[in-house]
Parts: C-alpha cells; structure tokens; sequence
C-alpha cells in the first residue's frame, strides 16, 4: 500500500518532468540516443504518454467515442474519426498488450491516419480489459471474476457488439483489420457466428494470423512448459491480469525502460522473441511504443495458448481439464474451432521473418478456410516480424500499401 503510494508519487513526478522539460525524446538511429541532447538526428515528439483521442485530435482535429454493451455484460468504448461520404468503413482491432493506441501510435505515419486520408470511415474499438474498456454492468476490474475470459470471449462477445453496433451506426459492412491475438478472435467470431460474419463483414484482413501454432519458431516456446508453475503462484496470490496501464508498479517499470541507455539491446530483445530482424524496428519509435505500453490483459489469454500450443497445436477451446470439459463441450478433450464454416472472405498476411505466427501456420489455416473465405487470397512478405507489422520501418511499403491496394480491388462489389 505505502509502497504503491510512494511509487505512484515518484513516477508521476518523473513523467511530469519527462514530457514538461525533456525537449528530446525520439532519435532516427540507436546510436544517436546517446546524444540524444545534441545530435541533429534527435527532435522531440509531444505524443509520449498521450492517449488515443489526443493524438488523434492532433492529426486530425475531431473524433468519436462510443460505449457499447456486450451479451456478457462488458462496457466497451470505441473510438471514431469519422468521414464524409466514406469510401468504406474499417474497424482496426488491436491485438493483445495493447489497446486502440496501437494504431495511431507512429505519428502521421499510423495506420488509422493513413487509411483515413484515404477516404475510409476508421472505427477504433478497445477489447475487454483493457484502458478504456474497464467496465462492466455488475463486476469491476477488483473482482477475480471480471478477468475470467480469453480470445474466446473477446471473439464471441466483444466482436459481436461491435460489429454489430458499426454495422448499425454506419448501414454498411465493414472491412475489419486485425494483427496477432485479435486474428484469433476474429476467426472464433467467423467460425462460430459463421452468417452474421459475412452479413456484417465485407473482408476480414488478417496480418499475421494466431491459430495452428505448431510451427513457432520463437524461443518464448520454451517457456510453456514452466506455465502450469506460473498458474499456480497466480492462482495462489490471486493473481487474474497483468498490472493496469496506470498501475504504480507499471508507470515505474516503463519509466526505467524508457531511461535504459542500451536501445539497440531493447531492440534486439523484441527481435529474439518475435523474429529475428533487429534491423527493420524503427529507432524512432522505441521511446514512444514504450511510453504506450503494455496493456492489461488476464493471463487466461496466456493459459489459452499455451495449452494450444502443448496440444500439438489444436486450435482448439480452452481446456478446464477433463471434467468441466466434458459438462461443457460434451467430450473430455476441447473441441477445435470450425474454421472451415467461415464463409466471410479472409484475406491473410504473414511474413517469412515472424517467428510467432509463422508461414507455415497461416498456410495450415489457409488450408482448411472455405473456397468462400478464400476469394481475395493471401499474401507472404518478408523481413517483417511480428511487432514490425506496426514499428517496422518498411510497414508502409510491405504491409499497409498492399492493403490499400486490396481495397482499391474490392471497392467495386461494396
Ligand atoms: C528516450 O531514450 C533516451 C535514451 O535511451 C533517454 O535518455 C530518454 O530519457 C528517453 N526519453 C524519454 C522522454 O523518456
Ligand atoms: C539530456 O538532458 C537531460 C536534461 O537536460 C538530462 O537529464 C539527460 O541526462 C541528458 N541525456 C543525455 C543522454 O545526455
Ligand atoms: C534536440 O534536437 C535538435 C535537433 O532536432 C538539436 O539541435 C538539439 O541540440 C537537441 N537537444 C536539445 C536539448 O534540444
Ligand atoms: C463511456 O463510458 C465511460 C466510462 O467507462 C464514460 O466515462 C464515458 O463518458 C462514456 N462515454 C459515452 C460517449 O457514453
Ligand atoms: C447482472 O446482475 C443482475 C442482477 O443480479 C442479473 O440479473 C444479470 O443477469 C447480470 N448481468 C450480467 C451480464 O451478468
Ligand atoms: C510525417 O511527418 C514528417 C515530419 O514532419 C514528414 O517528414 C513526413 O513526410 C510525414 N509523413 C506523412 C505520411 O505525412
Ligand atoms: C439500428 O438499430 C435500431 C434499433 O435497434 C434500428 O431501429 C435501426 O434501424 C438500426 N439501423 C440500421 C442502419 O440498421
């Protein structure tokens, strides 16, 4: 208590100083971090900290929020920055450690400025759980039972209300833009909700696609077998979520990150866990991406994979051991997700260099899609990993033109 109320104090004057009177804070290299009060290579960027609807106040000058409610009872909010006469709707939906800032987090060069500009109504929804989505109409986030959900239930109920309420607000469907944990959500909502997901859903845009995980190649697999350990200590301090965004103990630790020297060690980090690339994550966003970060999220999500994972790599329901199981699913073993009953067109896109959603497991899903989904293809790239899908330096040009370039292809059968 006195230890968090002494953190609180402390980060909360450090944060004051950083964005009042540091006047740099971004460099274009990792080298010029070390110089970062003298190199012409440095500036400063007023985005540090900031949320979702100031940054796009500034870019763009006006947005949106709306609240929804879902089947279960969860209290979303998201975010709009509306057009006149829009050329479509897209709905971005952030994956997990993160929220709606994962989109407008690289300055003007975001992936909601770029497709707004290009005419496109852009929706911003924030999952259960996280920042701006905390409440519920009979939990709050102190109660174990609030954090009792994985990508299932952000798939199932989440999506629904949102897609749902989009749909209504705008009359049109909607192309919805996911990367990593919120692919897995999305093809739970498409599978299980099979029809309202083509009526609602013009294309759903995968980027690197979560599902078959039986080719990670990522060292972070060598931690599942330590989880059921991990569970356990949660279990028993009652542990249900990764600490809040605004938690002391987080506004501490992402104050010593950001004062870390060694940039370039923090790079190569990312890059041993999500593919190796050190090269291709742009130095102007370490310090920002890390002021934004990490987002709450309940280790079920965590559990949830891992148990996908030691199954050989079944994309299968969570499993609550034999006996729940069988009361629940009505077979010992969970059941595996009926990709192939999506009928809305699915369009993936992986890269050779991600080592969490590899080729080879986006391929398996391709595999068993439906000719339906598969109408628009899929595309590979390389040398992206899997955060490179939003701090890599070449995004634009592998990632974000080519989806413009999809939607210009399918703009006529709107
Ligand atoms: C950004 O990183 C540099 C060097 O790693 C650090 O000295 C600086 O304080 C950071 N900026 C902010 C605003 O924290
Ligand atoms: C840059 O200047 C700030 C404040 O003037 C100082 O706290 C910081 O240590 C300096 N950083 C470097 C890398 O010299
Ligand atoms: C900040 O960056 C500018 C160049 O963008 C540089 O001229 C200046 O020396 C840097 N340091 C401070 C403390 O402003
Ligand atoms: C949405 O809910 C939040 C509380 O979670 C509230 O502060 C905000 O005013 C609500 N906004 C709208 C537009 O209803
Ligand atoms: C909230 O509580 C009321 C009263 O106990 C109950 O009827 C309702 O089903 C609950 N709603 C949800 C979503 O849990
Ligand atoms: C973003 O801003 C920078 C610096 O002001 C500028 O050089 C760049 O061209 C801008 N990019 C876009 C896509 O507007
Ligand atoms: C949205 O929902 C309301 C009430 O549920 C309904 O009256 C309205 O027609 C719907 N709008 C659209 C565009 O579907």
């Amino acid at each position: 208590m006195l230890l968090n109320l002494v953190l609180s104090v402390v980060s909360c004057l450090i944060q004051e100083t950083f964005s009042k009177y540091l006047p740099n804070n971004s460099c274009k290299n990792y080298i010029d971090y070390y110089f970062i009060n003298t190199s012409k290579n440095c500036y400063h960027n007023g985005e540090f900290f900031e949320q979702t609807t100031e940054i796009i106040e500034k870019h763009i000058g006006f947005s949106e929020t709306y609240n929804v409610t879902t089947e279960d009872g969860y209290i979303l909010t998201i975010f709009r920055i509306p057009k006149q006469r829009p050329r479509g709707i897209v709905i971005l939906q952030h994956p997990v450690t993160t929220d709606s800032i994962v989109w407008v987090g690289q300055s003007n060069e975001s992936l909601a400025f770029l497709l707004w500009n290009f005419g496109y109504d852009i929706w911003l929804p924030n999952h259960r759980g996280t920042y701006f989505s905390r409440k519920h109409v009979n939990l709050t986030i102190s109660d174990e039972e609030y954090w009792d959900f994985s990508f299932h239930e952000i798939g199932l109920y989440d999506y629904k209300a949102i897609i749902d309420f989009v749909k209504n607000k705008t009359g049109r469907k909607i192309v919805f833009i996911s990367h990593s944990m919120s692919t897995t959500a999305s093809l739970i909502y498409s599978s299980l909700r099979p029809k309202e997901a083509e009526a609602s859903v013009q294309v759903f845009i995968s980027m690197s696609p979560v599902s078959y995980l039986k080719h990670v190649r990522s060292p972070v697999k060598y931690l599942a077998p330590f989880t059921p350990f991990l569970k356990m200590i949660n279990t028993l301090l009652h542990i249900t979520h990764l600490q809040e965004y605004d938690s002391p103990l987080m506004q501490t630790m992402r104050l010593l990150m950001l004062e870390l020297p060694f940039k370039y060690l923090a790079n190569m980090m990312i890059s041993l866990f999500q593919g190796w690339n050190p090269r291709e994550f742009d130095p102007a966003f370490i310090n920002l991406s890390i002021s934004h970060h990490p987002r709450s999220y309940p280790w079920k999500i965590f559990y949830h994979y891992v148990q996908q994972y030691l199954s050989g790599g079944r994309f299968q329901m969570y499993d609550y051991g034999p006996k729940i199981n069988k009361e629940l699913y009505g077979s010992l073993i969970p059941p595996e997700y009926p990709v192939e009953e999506i009928i809305a067109p699915t369009y993936l896109v992986y890269s050779k260099h991600d080592s969490l959603a590899t080729s080879e497991d986006a391929e398996l899903l391709y595999s068993k899609l439906n000719e339906k989904a598969k109408i628009y293809g899929k595309l590979e790239i390389e040398n992206i990993n899997h955060v490179d899908f939003h701090y890599g330096k070449h995004r634009k040009e592998k990632v974000f033109h080519e989806i413009i370039k999809l939607l210009e292809f399918i703009e006529p059968n709107f």
